[in-house]
């Protein structure tokens, strides 16, 4: 048993290693070993990474591939994707190359308000508090001034602030439901702060408001905080054609496939075991983007899936039409995302991917992540719709499968060969590496 330890935060990396290590790996002399063949040699760039979060002990690499081609807006881009699924940044490289031969990607912004809450409880009259409300709203803005001066500044800061009243759904809840442009940044903080500073207004206000009673002068805060969903942050992207354009597979015609992959569509449009699959392969694309951007991805995640919800019933991101014999699919999500600030100026390859996209604003952003995730699920589906996708998947796996068994470039080679067009079935390709080595 494992016994609690105090003030590990307190130890320096070589003693926290030294007690993972004493304490899980005492049989394995290999574990300090591995933990530090991980640490980067220069020093500055370790440290810049061990300060990212508390108790650092090494690092934890994904690969950080590209996918070129991508035309968005008659404009070239090359896209950075950290992922470690194989066959992802293939897929995306595929997808982006198809229709770079039919004219590419639109995308544009729909919209980008940001929201953020303080939730309280208020025990008194409802129209006293609106009266009260009204009254402050002016200072609960001005009390923001230091906060929000450079904000303002750019074009953005706070938009509005709204007394919502939620006592129907829970005795006593109020909110303050507040709207935010925050420009080409993420803004979580900004948000935040400015939040904190409408609460402590809020509160001292009602303490000294006259006509409230002692019982309603005790506004009590819980929390004040942004919220990650956010449906009036929305980008869409596009791709269209005619259907005769589909013509890249020679074992499907056009009509046949652009209807089964409207079908396919259709089907995660109104099936939610298929929808969680479908979005799950669209979120491919778009995390690898967000991730490989210093974006939080799941802030992503949380916001588009509560969106992909928002109807009542989990449903598709995308869809897709056929229409007097032109092929249109297209995805229309909310993305929260920055280009400056957090991690954006921290991360030494965050920095080189956002100077890949010729440092976007969050706006281009926002669109070429779009399409990153259209891309995805055009890829997948073209594939489900036609080949299945193991024949893809199995073809990278392969090379994952026989890394572990440690094969020669010489030996991938030839294992390659053999189960070119054919399965990929793990015990096979383990029987035929052992035949080759005891040949
Ligand atoms: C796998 O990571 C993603 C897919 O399952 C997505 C889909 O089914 O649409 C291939």
């Amino acid at each position: 048993m494992i016994k609690p330890i105090k003030g590990f935060s307190k130890l320096t990396k070589n003693e926290k290693v030294a007690w993972v290590v004493a304490t899980f790996f005492k049989d394995n002399s290999n574990a300090e070993a591995l933990i530090k063949r991980y640490w980067n040699d220069d020093d500055a760039l370790q440290q810049l990474h061990d300060e990212f979060i508390e108790n650092t002990i090494t690092n934890y690499y994904l690969p950080f591939g590209v996918a070129p081609n991508f035309l968005i807006n008659d404009r070239l881009y090359t896209v950075p994707m950290a992922i470690e699924e194989s066959s992802v940044v293939a897929a995306a490289s595929k997808a982006a190359k198809f229709w770079l031969d039919r004219g590419g990607f639109k995308a544009e912004v729909i919209s980008t308000t940001k929201v953020g809450q303080v939730h309280f409880m208020y025990y008194g009259d409802k129209d006293k508090l609106q009266e009260f409300f009204a009254a402050i709203k002016p200072k609960l803005i001005e009390d923001t001034a230091a906060i929000t001066t450079n904000m303002k500044k750019r074009g953005g800061g706070i938009l509005d602030i709204k007394l919502i009243d939620k006592t129907k759904a829970l005795d006593n809840y109020f909110q303050l439901h507040c709207s935010f442009e925050t420009l080409d940044a993420m803004g979580a903080n900004f948000i935040n702060s400015c939040l904190e500073q409408f609460a402590k207004t809020f509160k001292s206000e009602a303490q000294i408001y006259s006509s409230f009673s002692e019982k309603e002068k005790k506004v009590d805060v819980i929390m004040s905080i942004l919220s990650n969903y956010v449906p009036e942050c929305i980008v869409r992207a596009e791709v269209s054609c005619l259907v005769e354009e589909l013509n890249e597979d020679k074992n499907i015609a056009p009509e046949e496939f652009a209807n089964k992959f409207v079908k396919a569509v259709e089907i995660a449009q109104i099936e939610p075991y298929r929808a969680v699959t479908h979005n799950k392969g669209i979120m491919n694309g778009i995390d690898a983007v967000i991730l490989a951007t210093g974006n939080d991805f799941r802030a992503v995640e949380a916001g588009v899936h509560a969106y992909a919800a928002r109807a009542g019933q989990y449903s598709s991101l995308t869809h897709a039409s056929v229409e007097n014999g032109v092929f249109k699919f297209w995805i229309e999500l909310p993305l929260a995302l920055g280009t400056v600030g957090g991690l954006t100026n921290l991360h030494p390859l965050v920095k080189l991917a956002l100077e890949m996209l010729e440092k976007p604003s969050a706006k281009e952003l926002m669109q070429i992540v779009a399409v990153a995730g259209l891309a995805q699920n055009f890829a997948a589906l073209r594939s489900l719709t036609t080949t299945g996708i193991q024949k893809g998947h199995m073809k990278m796996h392969l090379m994952n499968i026989l890394n572990q068994l440690g094969a020669t470039t010489n030996e991938k080679d030839m294992i390659a060969n053999h189960f070119e067009g054919k399965t990929v079935i793990h015990s096979e390709v383990v029987n035929m590496f052992h035949q080759l080595r005891a040949s």
